[in-house]
């Protein structure tokens, strides 16, 4: 089970204790299908359809965006060898590789052409309400490359363009439950069906997730990491004025999943005048790139740092050579693993010296398991934050304009 480190954050949290039990009904009260998942995910049907297409494809192409790219990326990132892509098909044991598209420009349309032979290709493409313009346009410009034999769907599973057209065309299609928004659907087929099409265990993830979701429902403040994490966010915020959260890893593969929870963060709680600036940093590398401002800047930051105890199963095995350096003797015979932990273990304490509120989230490895305790962490979190700062954390309606002032300037 992953652990929760709030020592370093230094602040009594004891007036939340009594009131989880309110905060939890209210979330609870707001009907959310993603709480449900570890249950009610479609697990046979996924596993079934990837089965059914296992080796045919040499490549999988994700056109979707914001909640239907973030979750998926971060699935590859963290579960499947960082350079996937670059290994062969044999390396691959056949699995094919993966291109989350996550955008429109033009450079990456034209790009991704250079890599993927369109017939080898199956497009996955996903969008919550069927009609987000990005992902509807990429689907319009890729159905002309590919048969539809090459395409799968997973949308809502009744409104929206995409599921009209799977009615009419036939393609076979996932859905995401009414209930479960876009940020808050990596553990539907959104997120499930391209991790399996990769070999990905699903089974453990949901699990790992069922944890964490079981632990929330029935544990009080002191044993509830979710409640802990979004009692402590909300109270750094609005009694200290920490309106920055810095989620920053120490593992290169779960650097993307900084980037899906700064999605989750953002969108959920920035409304109604307030709200918390998510920040996605790595560790070790982003030392030499944010610490100088999180360290002597404004102390309007919190920093969450994740540690894994394995950060690969070759952890013992990379060992530095330093010997005939006197000046590096120091690395002589250390592993990179040992080196990855002790700048860690180092930088904690020059942010806690520095009054930089830190805290440490502690995984004991990195697996489907783990992943899965990590996203219902961060979404239980969330949630409660948006009971916390009383707003809908499940709305989102400050992207509309931009998207009705697109529609008006091209006519439509
Ligand atoms: O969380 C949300 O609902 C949004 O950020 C969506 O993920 C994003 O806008 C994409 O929407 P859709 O999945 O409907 O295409």
């Amino acid at each position: 089970m992953l652990k929760l480190n709030l020592d370093n954050a230094n602040l009594d949290l004891s007036a939340y204790a009594d009131q989880l039990p309110q905060y939890r009904d209210q979330l609870l009260n707001r009907s959310q299908g993603w709480l449900d998942l570890p249950e009610t995910a479609p697990t046979s049907q996924i596993l079934t359809y990837a089965e059914s297409v296992k080796g045919q494809f040499e490549h999988l192409v994700v056109l979707g965006i914001g909640g239907s790219a973030l979750g998926v990326n971060a699935l590859f990132k963290a579960l499947k060898h960082y350079y996937w892509n670059n290994l062969s098909s044999d390396q691959r044991q056949g699995y094919p590789q993966l291109h989350v598209l996550d955008n429109i420009d033009p450079a990456v349309i034209n790009d991704i052409q250079d890599v993927i032979d369109p017939a080898k290709t199956l497009f996955i493409v996903i969008t919550k309400s069927g009609s987000t313009p990005e992902t509807i346009s990429q689907y319009l410009y890729f159905r002309k490359l590919a048969p539809k034999e090459n395409f799968v769907f997973i949308t809502d599973p009744k409104k929206g363009l995409l599921r009209q057209i799977a009615t009419e065309q036939g393609i076979p299609t996932f859905d995401i439950p009414e209930n479960v928004g876009g940020r808050f659907s990596v553990l539907t087929p959104v997120g499930l069906l391209p991790a399996a099409l990769l070999g990905i265990d699903i089974t453990n993830l949901l699990k790992g997730a069922g944890e964490i979701r079981d632990n929330f429902l029935s544990q009080e403040f002191a044993t509830n990491p979710a409640y802990q994490l979004a009692a402590l966010q909300y109270e750094l915020n609005t009694k200290h004025n920490i309106n920055i959260n810095v989620l920053m890893p120490y593992s290169s593969p779960l650097f993307t999943i900084a980037d899906w929870y700064r999605q989750l963060l953002a969108e959920s709680i920035g409304k109604d005048g307030v709200g918390i600036t998510p920040i996605n940093a790595l560790g070790v590398t982003d030392q030499h790139s944010q610490i100088q401002l999180y360290n002597e800047g404004p102390k309007d930051k919190l920093i969450m740092l994740i540690k894994t105890l394995k950060n690969s199963e070759t952890d013992n095995q990379h060992v530095i050579n330093a010997e005939g350096l006197p000046d590096f003797a120091y690395l002589n015979g250390v592993t990179f693993k040992k080196l990855l932990d002790t700048e860690l273990t180092a930088t904690t304490q020059a942010l806690t010296k520095y009054k930089t509120a830190n805290i440490q989230i502690q995984i004991p490895e990195i697996s489907p398991h783990t992943i899965g305790q990590l996203f219902m962490l961060f979404e239980l979190a969330t949630g409660l934050l948006g009971e916390l700062f009383q707003i809908d954390a499940f709305n989102q309606p400050g992207v509309e304009l931009g998207k009705v002032l697109t529609k008006e300037k091209l006519g439509g």
